[in-house]
């Protein structure tokens, strides 16, 4: 996408698209500006689907705020950090069997499955419902194979069948631990309280959905784009080795450069203006921040892969009120992953004719499948 991202910024940085019947955004400046502004470009949107409806994500203020405020009191910084040594041992046991081998599909063998351990682990889902919990997960994820009206049919069938079953697991696991607490995400939701006001069953399962459904493909890809970058570059393999505290402003690179999340939208409330263009009420909103995050205005030599670009001012968690609660999370796997992955594995480079898939989606960035063959570490 990114050579229609530069077009677009260069001929025509705020567009309508009569096809989706929506504005698209290129620009880092714009972009800021609609999420900054929370209450003209509203995220109570109709295309959200319905794995999203109903969290945070597809909240406006006072209600967002509010909702957000007592969801951080159980999804602290602290609660999160306290994850690393889990979260380095996982990653040992998913790349330990690899050692013996010479090659593997990196996304299958460690970062797809390393977040959704991570996250059922997290919200205290049993190690005997974890293949359960893995199965809904890839069905969150999926996108409909072809867009033939039979496969679109049965996608959102799936799709709605999931949701319910996620429903009654989540509301059965709810109501177990008001009564028999423990030192889990879903227990300490139950007891979140700001000035007085609790979640309800109801909101507390949306908002464990909307962890699976924002928070796994999306750091799965920030994993791989990550190697898939060291591939590209294979200097960097040995850098990073190297010179390991560089890795925290490579990770902020590879959100740049790589964003998971290549867009997301808002429903506007009155008319307004972006960059000279009159906007409707009513009319939808793309924000590019995948392009943001390529602006020559912002980030010289924007195009350009720089470990340790500074200042890195990337929008890839997006920004204002709905900056993404994860992102701690999601920073703390892939600084564990990383280097283990990198000092595990040397050489990494792509077979001979691979040729990398990108997911078809609009709105997650990342490649299917990432094989890679590499001489395991003495
Ligand atoms: C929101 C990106 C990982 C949970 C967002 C938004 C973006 C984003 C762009 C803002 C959406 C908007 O403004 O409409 C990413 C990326 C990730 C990542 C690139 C990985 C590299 C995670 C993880 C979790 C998570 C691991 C949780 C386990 C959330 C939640 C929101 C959110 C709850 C909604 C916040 C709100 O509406 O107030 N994320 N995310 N994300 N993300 Fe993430």
């Amino acid at each position: 996408p990114f050579p229609w991202f530069e077009k677009m910024r260069k001929t025509s940085p705020v567009t309508y698209d009569e096809h989706r019947s929506s504005w698209d955004l290129f620009r880092y400046d714009d972009i800021v500006a609609i999420l900054k502004d929370p209450v003209t470009f509203s995220s109570v949107r109709p295309t959200a689907g319905p794995v999203l409806l109903g969290s945070i994500i597809g909240m406006d203020p006072p209600k967002h705020h509010q909702m957000r405020n007592i969801v951080s009191k159980a999804f602290t910084p602290k609660a999160i950090s306290e994850l690393e040594p889990r979260i380095a041992e996982v990653v040992h046991e998913l790349v330990n069997p690899l050692k013996t081998k010479q090659q593997m599909d990196l996304i299958h063998d460690i970062s797809y499955p390393l977040p959704v351990i991570v996250i059922a682990e997290l919200l205290g889902v049993p190690p005997e419902d974890r293949q359960l919990f893995k199965d809904w997960s890839d069905v969150i994820v999926k996108m409909p194979e072809d867009s033939t009206e039979n496969e679109v049919q049965s996608f959102f069938r799936e799709r709605q069948k999931t949701r319910q079953e996620l429903d009654d697991y989540f509301m059965k696991v709810v109501t177990e631990r008001r009564k028999n607490p423990r030192e889990d995400l879903i227990s300490r939701l139950v007891h979140a309280e700001v000035d007085g006001q609790h979640l309800t069953d109801h909101e507390i399962m949306e908002f464990c959905i909307l962890l699976l459904a924002a928070g796994n493909e999306t750091t799965t890809n920030l994993i791989s784009n990550a190697i898939r970058k060291f591939i590209e570059e294979p200097h960097l393999q040995e850098q990073l080795r190297q010179q390991p505290e560089l890795m925290e402003k490579a990770i902020e690179e590879i959100l740049r450069y790589y964003s998971p999340v290549l867009a997301t939208n808002r429903v506007v409330t009155k008319d307004t203006e972006i960059g000279g263009k009159q906007i409707k009420k009513g009319d939808q909103v793309i924000a590019w921040i995948a392009s943001a995050n390529r602006d020559e205005n912002k980030f010289p030599v924007a195009d350009q892969f720089k470990v340790d670009r500074t200042p890195n001012q990337h929008l890839a968690f997006g920004n204002g009120a709905h900056f993404c609660l994860g992102a701690p999370l999601a920073r703390l796997e892939a600084r564990v992953a990383l280097p283990i992955i990198l000092s595990s594995f040397h050489n990494m480079e792509f077979p001979e004719g691979t040729e990398l898939t990108p997911i078809p989606s609009t709105f997650v960035y990342g490649v299917k499948a990432l094989p890679v063959q590499y001489n395991p570490a003495t």
